[in-house]
Formats: structure tokens, C-alpha cells, sequence
């Protein structure tokens, strides 16, 4: 089973000719909403892929807040776990995209800031599940949740976006970590290596730590190190109308997929497609694929390749 720990976000999305520099006004015909947010993404990818999923959250008392229940309540994740603030708003997020499918995202946190841990019981923290979060609650929260998850046993799973500081006695409590290339960057100068580029950042992170340490590449797919080798895994090839949420769904189906108990290599091949074919639509939840989607192109990319 999987306990996602996670914000879910009202998008607005925006597509425009070029992203808006600093002092910029930049104009585009219109904007649609969509449920969104990178913990409720991650939970909905990985429901998709076919795992047991409950998700622990936090929205308003406001029409964003029921508009994204109501959309999460047909995706088979169990939502007893949700709660609502009675004085902050359901998160939104403006998300803008570019004609080359690139993005920018600003997050309003709103009621995410105040989703507590203390509302996961011991027992879904024990062995057997896979905890999942990102960062798009409240840091602290999320230290204290990991630290007990590592009493109780649970596989602990983190997704480091947005980027932030981590402090090392909790990269000593985390199974897998996961992070895009800027992520690992800004990881590696945190850890003050005198080397950041994203490959050498995991492989140090993998080895200081003990850990599974994914970067995701974009077109070029994923590695994952681990103390004793690395695996490289590609990407499929097509036209990129909208990275947003590919990351959610490869960290998804990555969660699923080592929760169901299939072998690292495996499951990031299946994630590394979930990610591009997310790419191939607008939109966050709408375009996370199913099962049925990733298993159609597992011959689509090689085997992932193994190294010391
Ligand atoms: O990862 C994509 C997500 O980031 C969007 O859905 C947006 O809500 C932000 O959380």
C-alpha cells in the first residue's frame, strides 16, 4: 500500500508563446483549470498504475477544495485521509507553458501548509508501505513524518520538489529519493560537493547515505544510483505538447511499481515511459497514463542499462 503525504493544487493553466522574464506582461487567449498539486498527481499516477492508495492532505472550505474532491473521489484514491482548514484556501498553482512544452509554476500553498502527520496512525507507517512525499507541505511536518515512518518501517520515498535544504540525519532515514537535474544541482551545492552535476550529485548522495538516488533527465530518461552501481533507463521519443506533472508520474509509477514489489530496473523503465507519455498531453492529472498505456510501450525502450 501507498500513504502519500502531499499537497493537492488548483492549476491554472496558461499556455503562452514564451515564458514571462522578470517585469515582463505577457498576454495569452485564454486559461483552464485542472486538479493538480504534487502530492495528489503522485497519488493518482500511482492509483492509476494500479496500487492500493490513500492519500493525506489538506484543502479549504472553498469550491476548489470540492471541485478537486470530486475529481479524486473517480481516480480510486481512498481520500479518508483528506481534512479541511477552516480559515486557509485550497492550494493553486498558475501554471504556465511555453510552445516548446516547457514550464513555469508559481504555487499558492494555501491549506497545505497546514497538513499535519500526526494524522497518519502508526499502523499505515509499518512495513509493507510505501510512504510518499514531496515538498510542497510544511518541511517540518515532513521531517517529523519521516522520522517516525523510519521507527515503524515503512519504505520511505521522497520526492525533493520544490528544491529545498535537507539536513543528513533525514538522507539517512530515506529509501529513495528522487529529483530532477536543477533539484540535484541545488542539492549537491546544499551538501557543499565540490562537483554538482546531477549524475555525480546522485552517485555521492547514493553512497553517503545508503540510498536509491533518482534523477530524472527530461529526453534523455532517468539514472538511478545506488551504493554498489547505477542504472540508466531511457526515455520514449515524441512530441512534447506540456511537461507538466511528467516528474509526478514517473515518481508515482516508480511508488507503485517497487511497491508491488517489481525489481528497481523494471520499475524504472515503467516509470520512465509513465513520465513521457504525460508529456504528450496538457494538463497534470488529466494526462497521467494507465497501466494498460505504460505495459503498450514497454517494447518501445531498452532495458535499462547497469554500471558500476
Ligand atoms: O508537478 C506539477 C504540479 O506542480 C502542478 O500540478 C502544480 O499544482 C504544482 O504542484
Amino acid at each position: 500500500m501507498i500513504v502519500v503525504f502531499g499537497s493537492l493544487n488548483m492549476d491554472m493553466m496558461m499556455v503562452l508563446e514564451k515564458l514571462p522574464r522578470p517585469g515582463d506582461t505577457v498576454l495569452c487567449p485564454s486559461y483552464e483549470l485542472s486538479p493538480g498539486g504534487k502530492g495528489s498527481n503522485q497519488a493518482v499516477a500511482a492509483a492509476k498504475a494500479g496500487a492500493e492508495v490513500k492519500l493525506f492532505g489538506r484543502v479549504g472550505e472553498d469550491e476548489f477544495g470540492r471541485i478537486l474532491l470530486d475529481s479524486l473521489s473517480k481516480t480510486g484514491v481512498d481520500l479518508v485521509g483528506i481534512s479541511k482548514s477552516s480559515d486557509l484556501p485550497t492550494g493553486c498553482a498558475t501554471v504556465c507553458v511555453d510552445e516548446l512544452g516547457e514550464n513555469l509554476i508559481i504555487v499558492a500553498t494555501g491549506a497545505n501548509l497546514e497538513n499535519q502527520q500526526s494524522e497518519i496512525p502508526n499502523f499505515l507507517l509499518a512495513k509493507g508501505t510505501t510512504l510518499l512525499l514531496q515538498m510542497e507541505t510544511s518541511v517540518d511536518e515532513n521531517w517529523k513524518l519521516i522520522r517516525r515512518a523510519r521507527k515503524f518501517g515503512a519504505r520511505i520515498m521522497l520526492n525533493l520538489a520544490p528544491s529545498d535544504s535537507i539536513p543528513n540525519e533525514i538522507l539517512d532515514c530515506i529509501d529513495v529519493l528522487v529529483m530532477n537535474e536543477r533539484e540535484a544541482t541545488r542539492l549537491g551545492l546544499h551538501l557543499g560537493f565540490d562537483i554538482i552535476s546531477p549524475k555525480i550529485v546522485a552517485k555521492r548522495v547514493a553512497a553517503n547515505f545508503d540510498l536509491t538516488c533518482v534523477v530524472t533527465l527530461g529526453k534523455e530518461g532517468a539514472v538511478a544510483c545506488m551504493p554498489e552501481g547505477t542504472w540508466e533507463v531511457g526515455a520514449l521519443q515524441g512530441e512534447v505538447v506540456d511537461t507538466t506533472a511528467a516528474g509526478d508520474a514517473f515518481v508515482g509509477v516508480l511508488a507503485a511499481s517497487l511497491d508491488e514489489g517489481i525489481e528497481l530496473s523494471i520499475a524504472l523503465k515503467r516509470a520512465s515511459i509513465a513520465g513521457s507519455l504525460t508529456c504528450l498531453t496538457k494538463g497534470a492529472q488529466g494526462s497521467l497514463p494507465t497501466l494498460k498505456d505504460i505495459e503498450d510501450n514497454l517494447k518501445n525502450i531498452n532495458i535499462p542499462r547497469r554500471s558500476a
